[in-house]
């Protein structure tokens, strides 16, 4: 099987955002979506070693809001790359609370989403919450951002149609394609200076804490 196949599938990028007890905490996920339209219902997987996905699976409940494509990156990184076990995301951010009392951001969201879940299902490394959606708005008229653009802007890149077009003229013809090395877990990108095969086999995700062998070249 080449999973490397399933990196083609296309995904939004959000942030999974809850309170439980008087701490609220949030991160950053791609795997939400619509389920059904009526009653709209949508399903969020999370990594159970995620701090949110513990403070979901008490609350019972979550926002989820997604992200448009004036979400700058270290936006990301605050939410999506350290855990709010040792800090309080929220510091320096403007947000907003859902009936339930849980946060969703404010500045460079597009939308957000008030969820109760009425299922957990264990699929092993992660939760997959089904939910109902009990309240909704519109946030940012900025697009909303995909997995595939994120992938952009952390290379360096811009979403302009025009400057990629730009960018891909001034690159030079003959360079052989770079291989990306990407957890199948979490998609989260190495971009480490060692060449990602010069590792050691102890190598684990920053993300998910996955091994090594978790990487696909892409
Ligand atoms: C681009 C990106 C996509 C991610 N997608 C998911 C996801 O779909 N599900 C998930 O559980 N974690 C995902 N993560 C990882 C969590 O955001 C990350 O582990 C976070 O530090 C967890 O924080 P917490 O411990 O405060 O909950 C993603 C991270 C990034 C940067």
């Amino acid at each position: 099987m080449d999973k490397s196949a399933l990196f083609k599938l296309s995904y939004g990028l959000f942030l999974a955002g809850t309170e439980y007890e008087g701490k609220k905490n949030a991160c950053v996920i791609n795997t939400a979506a619509q389920a059904t339209s009526e009653p709209a219902q949508m399903i969020v997987t999370m990594l159970k070693s995620n701090y949110t996905t513990e403070l979901i699976e008490k609350k019972g409940s979550l926002t989820v809001s997604v992200l448009s494509q004036a979400t700058p990156l270290s936006l990301i990184q605050d939410f999506g790359m350290r855990s709010g076990r040792s800090c309080d995301k929220f510091e320096k951010y403007s947000y907003q609370t859902d009936a339930f009392g849980n946060p969703y951001l404010t500045d460079t969201m597009a939308a957000w989403m008030s969820l109760k879940v009425t299922q957990t299902i264990d699929l092993g490394t992660h939760n997959l919450f089904i939910c109902t959606v009990e309240d909704a708005g519109n946030l940012d008229s900025d697009t909303p951002i995909t997995y595939a653009d994120y992938r952009i802007l952390k290379n360096g890149g811009t979403l302009s149609k025009a400057a990629k077009a730009e960018e891909a003229e001034a690159a030079p013809q003959e360079q052989a394609p770079q291989k990306h090395y990407v957890c199948s877990v979490c998609h989260y990108e190495y971009d480490g200076e060692i060449p990602f095969e010069e590792l050691p086999d102890s190598y684990v995700c920053p993300v998910c804490k996955m091994g090594k062998n978790m990487f696909e070249a892409v």
